[in-house]
């Protein structure tokens, strides 16, 4: 694992935005995992200005949603996969056929689910871009689920549910209860991770993260385990953790 730790929120967003840029300018084929989330958003934002500015090109390569909220079809403007859109795809050259995402809105759920995986299978990710939720989740693998799991339904943890009202739900009440998501053992597939992190509010579960022991209590805490993984932190997150 490295950890990289930099002054500011910006100097995260452009630290993830080159690691992309150089992966794809190495491979322009690469599969890669995208988080929803407030964290990427200035990351995206520069990867739209890089491709702007004809320093890349997505046409080749394939993308992976990690997550997404039981119920909610890729139309729903809450939906992760319509955000994707909106972050990122919708404004540079992905080819729309090279676009995986869970169906929240499938009528099986776990039939998308076992589908989402064997396209994983067939398209092993690259570089898989991470969150960390205030629960300690990676993806949507809430606290007690198994590390080494499949694609799963899981039941969302209240502070998840809180977190989502800054996803553009009215009311609380309005987010749903279940998402799917990659499972951890899914994810440990990847052959690189890239987990940013910003913010003095995540600095404790950076701490815990990095220094804590590996459990499924904490699910984030398995990123130890991961031979590729950067850890992208601005100061304020890295704090405790620094000590
Ligand atoms: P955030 O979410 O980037 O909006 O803080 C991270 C997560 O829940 O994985």
């Amino acid at each position: 694992m490295k950890v990289v730790v930099l002054d500011t929120e910006e100097e995260v967003d452009a630290y993830g935005a080159q690691m992309v840029l150089s992966l794809l300018k190495q491979k322009p084929q690469a599969v890669i995992g995208y988080a929803t989330g407030e964290t990427p958003l200035g990351m995206y934002g520069r990867l739209i200005a890089a491709y702007r500015q004809g320093q890349v090109s997505f046409h080749d390569s394939y993308a992976f949603n990690l997550d997404e909220y039981v119920g909610l079809d890729s139309t729903h403007p809450q939906s992760f996969a319509y955000a994707m859109q909106e972050a990122l795809f919708s404004h540079i050259d992905i080819l729309p056929d090279h676009i995986y995402h869970l169906d929240g809105g499938a009528k099986d759920i776990d039939q998308a689910l076992q589908s989402y995986e064997q396209q994983l299978a067939l398209h092993p990710i690259d570089l898989q871009i991470l969150g960390l939720g205030m629960d300690g989740h990676i993806a949507y693998n809430e606290p007690g689920s198994p590390l080494d799991g499949p694609c799963h339904i899981v039941d969302l943890h209240p502070a998840s549910i809180q977190s989502s009202l800054a996803y553009g739900f009215e009311r609380i009440e309005d987010v749903p209860k279940q998402g799917m998501t990659m499972g951890i053992g899914t994810i440990m597939k990847a052959k690189q991770w890239l987990m940013m992190v910003k913010g003095a509010k995540k600095a404790g579960l950076v701490k815990r993260m990095l220094s804590g022991e590996v459990s499924s209590d904490f699910p984030a805490s398995v990123i130890v385990r991961h031979a590729n993984a950067w850890v992208v932190l601005d100061r304020a997150a890295a704090k405790e953790w620094e000590g």
